[in-house]
């Protein structure tokens, strides 16, 4: 997945086409790293050694005491979600309008009600004021997602959940290596979400996991990984409660939740283990990138007040200042020519409210959100990978400057 603009002549907005939203995330190296783990003689490919290991150095990059590795970013939220209503019980969910469809699709399948927030157009995440405004007693947790790299955390959302004892989940499926306040994203949260699809800032194929620093949570985590079997708690307490408790059971299959099995394999984690010793490297670049895009953009003509402070981008934030669809048609038009791939919407395609699993339960609300419904019809991203020279990204914004 190359990309396959010529080397030899140099880009320039003319010239530049062939833009691929991600290119060459899982390298030569990481590919020689499976092939020599696959040359053992009968290795074991289900999940154990490695998984335990990539668990362990993915914690430590975080700065959380525990992981859970899943097969999706998705499971990661269908999990984290179906822990959370067996842990404090059902109730609402605050959750942004902008996410991925699996963040109010997983809120649903435990049963929580969700409770929409509009964005705030400087970071693409919940708007605090509104989240603190619809806290009520049945909130059971707040469910935020940090969009395109962009930290959605302030101290004003810290201190009210932490005032009012609830959970706060940090979505970083699309955000891994931000940070707020010098610290990584994903490590506030009651528990966090990360994805490793191949699209974003690394990659297994894919993955995703939960990170939790809280010790009885990461019990249930595991538990809800594995089709709700007690035999997967680390806590020998755990065990021993449900093997007296159930003394009719043989205790390798205890169940004790309607749970899933989102287990990943020994292959993903070996590449997770090759991808995650050069992340820094790459994030480095990405934010290169991300400040010559938007440094470089009309600011007249689209949207390049993000806060950028903490932020680490897999992809560039391209958003109209003003709401003008003959222009939108004509840089939609223009990207379509020049095979430069681009994503309507943002995050998940826009306002999720929009969407027909949505309009069923919630009829025409969307309208009440004007903040994403501008980047819903007036925005978009474009890839931002590690070896994007400034040369062709100095190119691609001369190009829409023109548009
Ligand atoms: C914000 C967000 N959350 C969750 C997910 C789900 O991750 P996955 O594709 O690994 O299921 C995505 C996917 O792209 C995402 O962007």
């Amino acid at each position: 997945m190359a990309t396959t603009i010529t080397k030899s002549e140099p880009v320039t907005a003319q010239n530049l086409r062939d833009w691929p939203l991600m290119s060459n995330n899982i390298t030569r190296e990481d590919l020689d790293t499976l092939i020599e783990f696959l040359k053992q003689d009968d290795p074991i490919l289900t999940q154990s050694k490695n998984v335990i290991a990539f668990e362990q150095e993915w914690s430590q990059w975080v700065g959380v005491k525990h992981s859970v590795f899943v097969n999706s970013g998705s499971s990661a939220n269908q999990i984290t979600m179906a822990a959370l209503k067996e842990r404090f019980g059902g109730g609402e969910v605050i959750v942004p309008t902008l996410t991925w469809v699996s963040d109010i699709a997983s809120v649903l399948q435990a049963g929580f009600d969700p409770v929409f927030v509009d964005i705030n157009p400087k970071n693409l995440g919940m708007d605090t004021k509104q989240v603190i405004e619809k806290l009520t007693n049945k909130t059971r947790a707040v469910f935020l997602t940090h969009i395109l790299g962009y930290n959605a955390l302030d101290t004003a959302l810290l201190a009210e959940c932490q005032k009012r004892n609830i959970p706060l989940i940090e979505d970083v499926c699309e955000s891994h290596g931000g940070t707020f306040q010098g610290k990584r994203l994903g490590s506030y949260g009651f528990a966090s979400n990360f994805s490793f699809y191949y699209a974003h800032h690394m990659s297994t194929i894919e993955g995703g996991v939960v990170c939790t620093n809280d010790s009885e949570f990461y019990e249930l985590l595991r538990m809800m990984r594995s089709h709700g079997m007690v035999r997967e708690s680390k806590d020998e307490a755990v065990k021993a409660r449900y093997k007296s408790n159930f003394p009719d059971l043989n205790p390798d299959f205890i169940f004790a939740f309607p749970a899933y099995n989102v287990r990943s394999t020994e292959i993903n984690a070996v590449l997770g283990r090759s991808q995650l010793k050069r992340l820094d490297a790459n994030n480095k670049n990405r934010t290169r990138n991300l400040n010559c895009f938007l440094d470089n953009l009309d600011p007249k003509k689209f949207y390049t007040d993000f806060d950028r402070e903490g932020s680490c981008n897999y992809a560039f934030t391209l958003v109209l200042r003003h709401k003008d669809q003959a222009l939108w048609d004509r840089i939609e038009k223009t990207l379509r020519e020049r095979k430069i791939e681009f994503r309507r919407g943002t995050s998940g395609g826009g306002n999720q409210l929009r969407q027909p699993f949505l309009r069923r339960l919630f009829g025409e609300s969307f309208e009440k959100y004007p903040n994403v419904d501008h980047v819903h019809f007036f925005g978009a991203y474009i890839g931002n990978y590690p070896d994007l020279g400034t040369d062709r990204i100095k190119a691609l914004c001369e190009l829409l400057n023109g548009i």
